[in-house]
């Protein structure tokens, strides 16, 4: 058995911050299924807000307005003040940290505007904001190597939990395959989100559930899993981001009438509307038939910022162009669609990082979580580009500052190795002897297309349950797979199966908390209950197990400032 005094699962901005803040007093564990620096937050881009007023007077005050009616007013604002309250020290942190932000002429650190903030407030690294963050993180732990130890390539399977106390997880060497124990007084899960689940969408290979639904299987609900985000401009069916910085630089969004249709939808703040509001207008149009040549393509027009501007601002989103589709920006606009790219919903946790099972705010001990695999919830209903690097780095703090506090009371608890072991040897060994004929690749894409086509932008109840229909067989499915490779070392085909396991199982999540919310808010529209019903549904989802099904309660928002009003740009 492996022993720890904390395990962080997930290795982005949220876990780094979390060990930094923990390892000159314990022995802490980072676990990553993919290399520390290879983790997903390295692919936001545009910026992480903070309303330092750098170049527009801004106030705390106006950050925490702007998220709130951001998420449609469904964000616990008494989190959401913790957190713009916590921002401005953050990016100072960071820079002492060594990350590189850009500057204004005069020396200080630029911002930019961003969609759904009234200020420009995104302090960036040209668009390559959370690569350097999390390289800045990296080179902080490597610092700290002998208190902080990496295992990169690891798998997390499985949650110990004794009661309402957490003990530990039970992970494997991706490399060898051994099934080992890791016992820890705490445990912080920082495992990212879940866009995987989608056909569309800007989230790395490992975006596939696999920590919120380690939590779920142990009887912890998962808080509004129905609110995902579509990202307006992802690459035209790749889904991969180009950054809504190149917006917040003055870039356009035309249809294939050439037409900037966004004054139709949000003509007071144009391109820079929050994203849900402006990944419905481009999908409208596509499905109006006013996509370019016909397709499901809108058009990202830059060429009028000039090639100087796009190499300064944004040379990652010029590169990732030419890589990818060969379409230069300088000279000819992007092919854009809505991308799946964030989980609004998770974990649920109170703001001080612990995993909480119900309204009562009742805690996991021992548990505790942060950054996108968490539901604070800071983001409501939608969250505001560059708000979830400040979720990370702020909560992924809060969280390793809990558990601080809590290993500090008490000691490693008894922990049923082989018990725990056999559990996760068992699920290995029933894929390897499936003897099945179906294949895991086909039920992962048709899971992928029943999602986005059924569950996307646009959702009804006929839609949501052919959805939930189509995924119910999917497992069944999944049970009668074919497995080809039976070795042990580096096996990636059966991480893949084990991850798609946990994408089923989330896809049925969403989708059923999707029918369950009988209206229209921030990431979540259902063309048949087209508005807000602050009166049945100004409140949290919970999806918990129950007997093998899903059984779905709710909480109240916390409401501390901002009464909800109606939504215009
Ligand atoms: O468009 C972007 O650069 C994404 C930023 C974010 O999701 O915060």
């Amino acid at each position: 058995m492996i022993k720890h005094d904390v395990v962080i699962v997930g290795s982005g901005l949220a876990g780094m911050r979390a060990a930094l803040e923990m390892c000159k007093d314990l022995d802490v564990a980072i676990l990553s299924k993919v290399y520390p620096s290879r983790s997903h937050s390295g692919a936001a881009q545009g910026g992480i807000a903070a309303a330092l007023g750098n170049s527009e007077p801004d106030s705390w005050e106006e950050h925490l307005y702007d998220t709130v009616k951001g998420g449609d007013f469904l964000n616990d604002q008494d989190a959401v003040e913790e957190y713009v309250k916590a921002a401005p020290d953050v990016i100072y942190e960071l820079e002492h940290f060594g990350c590189v932000f850009s500057r204004t002429p005069d020396g200080k650190i630029a911002q930019r505007s961003f969609g759904g903030h009234s200020k420009p407030r995104a302090c960036f690294s040209a668009d390559r904001t959370g690569h350097t963050i999390l390289h800045a993180l990296h080179e902080q732990l490597l610092k700290h190597s002998k208190s902080i130890k990496i295992y990169s390539e690891w798998y997390m399977h499985s949650l110990i939990l004794d009661g309402d106390r957490c003990n530990g997880v039970v992970v494997s060497d991706i490399r060898t395959g051994a099934v080992e124990v890791m016992q820890a007084r705490a445990v912080i899960f920082a495992t990212g989100g879940y866009g995987r689940v989608f056909n569309i969408t800007s989230n790395a290979f490992a975006g596939t559930a696999d920590g919120v639904m380690a939590a779920f299987r142990a009887g912890i609900p998962l808080e509004d899993a129905e609110f995902v985000q579509y990202h307006p401009s992802g690459l035209y069916r790749q889904g991969i981001l180009f950054s809504e910085a190149a917006r917040g630089e003055g870039g356009y969004l035309l249809n294939g009438e050439g037409d900037r249709f966004m004054e139709q939808y949000a003509p007071a703040r144009m391109e820079l509307a929050p994203r849900d509001i402006v990944a419905r207008a481009a999908q409208s149009e596509m499905d109006a038939g006013r996509g370019v040549d016909g397709k499901d393509i809108i058009h990202l027009d830059l060429r009028h910022l000039g090639e100087a501007r796009i190499m300064e601002r944004l040379p990652q989103i010029r590169q990732l162009g030419i890589d990818f589709i060969g379409v230069d920006c300088v000279k000819d606009p992007l092919p854009i669609q809505p991308t799946a790219h964030y989980s609004m919903g998770g974990i649920p946790t109170d703001k001080t990082g612990h995993v909480i099972t119900d309204e009562q705010g009742t805690r996991v001990n021992g548990f505790f979580a942060a950054g996108e695999c968490a539901c604070v919830s800071v983001h409501g209903a939608n969250r505001l580009g560059t708000n979830s690097l400040l979720d990370a780095v702020v909560f992924g703090e809060l969280a390793g500052r809990s558990a601080l506090a809590y290993v500090n009371t008490v000691g490693h608890a008894k922990v049923n190795e082989s018990h725990e072991k056999t559990k996760v040897l068992e699920q290995f060994e029933n894929i390897f002897q499936q003897n099945g004929s179906e294949s895991y690749n086909d039920i992962r894409d048709e899971m992928k297309t029943v999602m986005t086509e059924n569950c996307g932008v646009f959702r009804d109840e006929d839609r949501l349950k052919v959805c939930i229909d189509t995924i119910q067989k999917l497992r069944e499915r999944y049970e009668r797979g074919k497995v080809t490779d039976k070795g042990k070392v580096f096996n990636s085909e059966i991480y893949e199966i084990i991850e798609l396991g946990n994408m089923l199982g989330m896809a049925e999540i969403i989708a059923t908390a999707a029918l369950a919310r009988q209206e229209s808010r921030g990431g979540h529209f259902r063309t048949d209950y087209p508005k807000r019903d602050d009166e049945n549904f100004l409140k949290h989802s919970l999806t918990y197990p129950k007997d093998g099904e899903l059984e779905i309660k709710y909480k109240p928002v916390v409401i501390t400032k901002h009464q909800p009003a109606e939504r215009t740009y």
